[in-house]
């Protein structure tokens, strides 16, 4: 009796191994995708390379997702050409300004213009530079007239 009852669920168990087969089957016809395209700036690292398997591109250290494009791609099959390849994901990756960098930027162009304005207010190198370009000219035309005295 015992016997019996254990040879029938070994039968029953080999029937559901066999519809497991038979239902597999058209899906797994050797199937999987090859290694994803590489995206600027990203990288993946696929879990699963079997039909559709979903994942995800990281962007960079140093770049996020730029809005309105998508770092997902899906192992899928051509039915044409009965071959597994992974949607081409829309992502792009763009460079993070650092809001540290924007403020020394900041900082640096206003501390310039600053310098520009004072130098506008207080003129006195004008006077300075005639002063000093009149000095040697002096000098120049004196010895200039020594000349003309020795000829
Ligand atoms: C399947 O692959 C063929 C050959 O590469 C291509 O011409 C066709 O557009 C593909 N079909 C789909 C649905 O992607």
């Amino acid at each position: 009796m015992a016997r019996r009852r254990f040879l029938g669920s070994g039968v029953h168990a080999l029937r559901g191994l066999l519809l497991l087969l038979l239902l597999r089957l058209p899906v797994t016809p050797g199937t999987t995708c090859p290694t994803p395209i590489s995206v600027e700036h990203a990288d993946i690292r696929v879990k699963s390379y079997t039909l559709n398997s979903r994942e995800r591109y990281v962007c960079n250290s140093g770049f996020k997702r730029k809005a309105g494009t998508s770092s997902l791609t899906e192992c899928v099959l051509n039915k044409t050409t009965n071959t597994a390849h992974w949607t081409t994901p829309s992502l792009k990756c763009i460079m993070i300004i650092s809001t540290s960098v924007t403020l020394s930027v900041v900082f640096v162009v206003s501390a310039l213009v600053t310098c520009i304005k004072l130098r506008r207010i207080f003129q006195p190198t004008a006077v300075e530079i005639e002063n000093l370009e009149a000095m040697p000219m002096t000098r120049g035309s004196s010895s200039r007239e020594e000349d003309h005295r020795n000829y």
